[in-house]
């Protein structure tokens, strides 16, 4: 058997097909609102790998930081033969927990699922350079919707790092968690990484830069619409916003009109009209607490073992297993 393959779980047509209604579904709701999954074509990838380096941007580093720490504990506590990655994208970080689940001896198989077949197939191409033992299982999916891994030995590790949860809210994060447990056998666990609520200015800072590359990242999604559905969106009509919900304890983007303007979309057969100051939501960014994190889990079936986070307290990961 070859040491990578790659399972195509989404057609190229499913993903077509979820833009069109996200779009659709999106720009005729008030107010409108566009999923933040479609942030991340070539162009948005690339601009996020650049959001990662920025001095503002804090949360890769600390949970890298995390991972650099803490490999060992989490793979003396997992003992995986196998490890799935949910999200993949580079798998930049993934190789600190690779590297601690190979040193517990024996062989190690690698499920990196993401949307993204280029991703996958780059990673698991760069990951088997460095570890000729390794087994690597790409699978092309989303998450979202429900997953079926494909066969590999337990006990299983299952990853979604990167503070991408916080993508979703609340109903949608049960589900997600929900999703997971049932993936889960016994012996199996769940590292997840969260972002924390810390102060305003920081979070404000963090996903507004002044060099505005999250401003460039966040108006791609105009961009992505232009060129896969025909829109006429002028991206130099719309400024960046992002702002702190205090209730909520969630980060927002949002894109905001310049001025009165008519876009249109003619792969939809729809027109959507902004008033000048009009804010459309592109993202939210959920922040979490160790209390929040321990119930959510417990809501899903899933107990939560071990929560460790950076020295300064910025992001978290925990290990959680189902409950009996
Ligand atoms: C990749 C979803 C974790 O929410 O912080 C970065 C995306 N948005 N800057 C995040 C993002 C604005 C990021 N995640």
């Amino acid at each position: 058997m070859s040491p990578f393959d790659l399972t195509r779980t989404l057609a190229p047509d499913d993903t077509a097909a979820a833009l069109r209604a996200d779009v659709a579904d999106g720009l005729t709701r008030d107010p409108k609102e566009l999923p933040p999954k479609w942030f991340y074509d070539a162009h948005g990838s690339e601009l996020f790998e650049e959001i990662t380096r920025l001095p503002e941007y804090y949360p890769t580093r600390a949970e890298r930081e995390i991972l650099r720490d803490r490999a060992g504990e989490i793979a003396q506590a997992a003992r995986a033969r196998t490890l799935v990655e949910l999200g993949s994208g580079s798998s930049e970080k993934t190789r600190l927990l690779i590297a601690a689940l190979r040193a517990l001896g024996g062989p190690l198989t690698y499920i990196p699922v993401d949307v993204s077949e280029s991703a996958l197939a780059q990673a698991g191409t760069a990951l088997l350079a460095d570890h000729p033992g390794l087994t690597v299982h790409a699978l092309v999916a989303d998450f979202q919707r429900g997953l079926t891994l494909p066969a590999a030995p337990g006990p299983r590790l299952v990853a979604f790092l990167g503070g991408t949860i916080g993508n979703l809210v609340p109903v949608e994060r049960a589900a997600f968690l929900a999703s997971v447990r049932r993936m889960l056998a016994p012996e199996d666990t769940f590292l997840l990484g969260t972002d924390l609520v810390k102060d305003e200015a920081t979070l404000i800072a963090a996903y507004d830069d002044p060099q505005g590359v999250t401003a460039a990242f966040n108006k791609n999604v105009l961009a992505v619409i232009d060129r896969e559905l025909g829109a006429d969106f002028d991206l130099a009509d719309f400024d960046h916003v992002a702002l702190w919900d205090r209730d909520n304890e969630w980060i927002e983007m949002r894109l905001r009109a310049r001025r009165y303007l008519t876009a249109k979309v003619p792969a939809l057969d729809l027109t959507a009209d902004f008033a000048p100051g009009e804010e459309m939501r592109t993202e939210i960014s959920a922040k979490f607490r160790e209390a929040g994190v321990r119930a959510e889990l417990a809501a899903a079936g899933l107990r939560l073992r071990h929560w460790w986070t950076d020295r300064e307290g910025r992001f978290a990961l925990s290990l959680a297993s189902p409950e009996e």
